[in-house]
């Protein structure tokens, strides 16, 4: 199955993951969201947070075209109550994907804001993996990455 892990990482605990999915994967390819405007720093951070839960549409470069994959794995963290943060949901809808997985690791864990909003989009993961920051920094997430995995590969 030709896979794609493509994911927005601000500070770096959503590229960690993307980086360990893209390795469970035999052959999948890696693609990280680049985001024209710069979200880091206390500026980066105030923009963050005012835009995401307006659902602003920003522009991004991503060179691999999702469509060319039977998998798009996608990811990156939430913003500002626990919503999809702005370069993840302007790539998302760009496209109509076949089949998807999401994980995001964010302060909470909880994904529930985000899933109504790829239902709004007609997103419908087959599989998700929410992680909070804590399960990362302590390094308590193995398994369910193991188990996302082992789903995903159950499913051609
Ligand atoms: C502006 C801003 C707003 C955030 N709002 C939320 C939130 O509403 N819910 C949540 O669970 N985490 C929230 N977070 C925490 C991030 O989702 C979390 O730290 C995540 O792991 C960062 O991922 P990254 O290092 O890949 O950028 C917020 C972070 C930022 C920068």
């Amino acid at each position: 199955m030709k896979t794609l892990v493509v994911y927005y990482s601000r500070s770096g605990n959503n590229k960690k993951i993307a980086d360990e999915l893209a390795s469970s994967f035999p052959k999948a390819d890696l693609e990280r969201i680049v985001p024209e405007k710069d979200y880091h720093g206390m500026m980066g951070w105030l923009k963050a947070g005012y835009s995401a839960p307006k659902f602003k549409r920003v522009k991004i470069n991503a060179s691999r075209n999702p469509l060319d994959y039977n998998l798009v794995i996608f990811g990156g963290p939430l913003w500002a109550w626990g919503n999809l943060n702005n370069p993840l949901l302007s790539y998302l809808s760009n496209y109509k994907f076949k089949k998807t997985a999401f994980f995001s690791v964010s302060g909470s864990g909880n994904i529930s804001q985000a899933m109504k909003q790829l239902q709004e989009l007609g997103i419908n993961p087959i599989a998700t993996l929410a992680l909070s920051d804590r399960e990362l920094r302590e390094n308590a997430y193995k398994s369910k990455i193991t188990d996302f995995c082992s789903s995903l590969k159950k499913i051609k």
